[in-house]
């Protein structure tokens, strides 16, 4: 996704500077070449050692005395493919708005005319200051890229909002700024997790998928310029841009996507849903002094195949298939059955494939194409391979609408 892109990761002294070192391993894997240069401040938090081990090349920290050349603050800034500041201080975001160039990482700021994307990480207190709010709503003005950070526990023991932004989003901003725009101005919605259907006021029946799959699909198409709705039934991190909405049951999961449909371009039914619910859930808790209670089921509505069955002209819609027999058979009928433009078939007994593995190994059918099989591979990249086709079954929708 970052494969040639060169990027400058700005670290400065706040206690999130160990976040960057996980930030620069994800952009190293993501193929992008990493300088790292550091600020004085940074150098209280982590060792060079540490981030010159893992980026494409040593930490720079000097304005003056580079053996390499004269004026690095130029050369970094202008080779840039993008700056990334992760951790910025409250001074960082002064200097930067202001324009002072005290070292190395500022001037290369200053000196750049590629896009520049900034993390702050600080106090509550410093990030509510009118100073702070001032200088961050002026970067923005000036097109600065900023990812905003979250609430949650900070140094000391403190709590609330100025902690550094997740890594995985910050990776994903980057991507969403230096990746392909294929899926520009396109709708997608995309179903992600298990549903839970309720026995009574504390019970559940639930199945293994953990949605992570289905969280790489929407931010695949939202680093590549696509609006994605997230229909989920998991708390994970909700990628960057992408609206989220929650649901629990089979049949509130019915309802959302049905609504989405109306208006979104690609629909993606990676969720696992549930096809038999308790045809009654107790308003309170079963008690076990009242013996084993006697569970009846009744399906649930089989959301996708009323997705195909009220598909619009141009409309995408994508299925997942969980087997653990005859795969590509199995998967092909759901195709057909389900009138569907992709299917994307797992065999989930498989080892590291499927449910809650951060890994998986699909095989992508379509109505009029060979199957083609992705091997082992990191969700992201199985992402990657049916947005790809995503792209592919739309270009060709465009040059033949029938
Ligand atoms: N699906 C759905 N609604 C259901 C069941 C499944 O929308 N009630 C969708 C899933 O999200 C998936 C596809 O249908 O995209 C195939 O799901 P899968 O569980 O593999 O197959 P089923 O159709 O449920 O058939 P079976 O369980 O018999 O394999």
């Amino acid at each position: 996704m970052l494969e040639g892109k060169r990027i400058v990761l700005g670290v400065t002294g706040g206690i999130a500077a160990y976040k960057a070192i996980e930030i620069c391993r994800r952009l190293v894997d993501a193929g992008a070449h990493v300088v790292p240069v550091m600020t004085a401040g940074a150098e209280h938090f982590i060792g060079r050692t540490t981030l010159s081990a893992l980026a494409s090349e040593p930490v720079q920290t000097q304005l003056w005395d580079n053996p390499t050349t004269p004026i690095p603050h130029t050369r970094i800034g202008q080779g840039a493919d993008l700056i990334l500041v992760a951790p910025a201080t409250a001074r960082l975001l002064a200097a930067y708005r202001m324009g002072l160039s005290t070292d190395l990482l500022t001037n290369t700021l200053i000196a750049t005319r590629a896009p520049v994307v900034v993390c702050p990480a600080m106090h509550t207190e410093m990030w509510e200051h009118p100073s702070v709010v001032d200088n961050v709503a002026v970067l923005r003005e000036r097109g600065v890229h900023i990812v905003e950070p979250e609430s949650g526990r900070l140094a000391g023991g403190d709590v609330g909002a100025g902690r550094l932004a997740d890594p995985s989003a910050i990776v994903a901003r980057v991507e969403q700024l230096l990746g392909p725009k294929d899926l520009d101005g396109v709708t997608m919605v995309v179903s992600a997790g298990g549903t839970r259907e309720p026995i009574d006021a504390v019970r559940v029946i639930a199945n293994r998928s953990s949605g992570k799959q289905g969280y790489a699909v929407a931010a695949e198409a939202a680093a590549r310029g696509a609006r994605v709705t997230l229909v989920s039934t998991v708390s994970l991190v909700a990628p960057a841009g992408v609206e989220v909405v929650a649901v629990e049951t089979a049949e509130q999961m019915q309802r959302a996507m049905t609504a989405a449909a109306l208006d979104h371009d690609v629909i993606v039914m990676s969720a696992a849903v549930a096809d038999f619910r308790p045809n009654v859930a107790a308003d309170g808790k079963l008690k076990k002094r009242d013996g084993i209670p006697e569970i009846m089921l009744e399906p649930t509505p089989d959301i996708l195949a009323g997705l195909g069955a009220t598909k619009r002209q141009g409309q995408v819609l994508v299925g997942f298939a969980a087997e653990t027999d005859d795969l590509v058979a199995n998967a092909a009928e759901k195709l057909r059955s389900k009138r569907l433009d992709l299917i994307v078939a797992n065999d989930v007994g498989a080892p590291r494939v499927g449910f809650a593995h951060d890994t998986n190994a699909v095989t992508l059918l379509r109505p009029d194409a060979e199957p083609v099989e992705i091997d082992l591979a990191s969700k992201r990249d199985v992402a990657r391979a049916v947005i790809d086709t995503i792209v592919s079954i739309r270009s060709r929708h465009r040059q033949d609408p029938a």
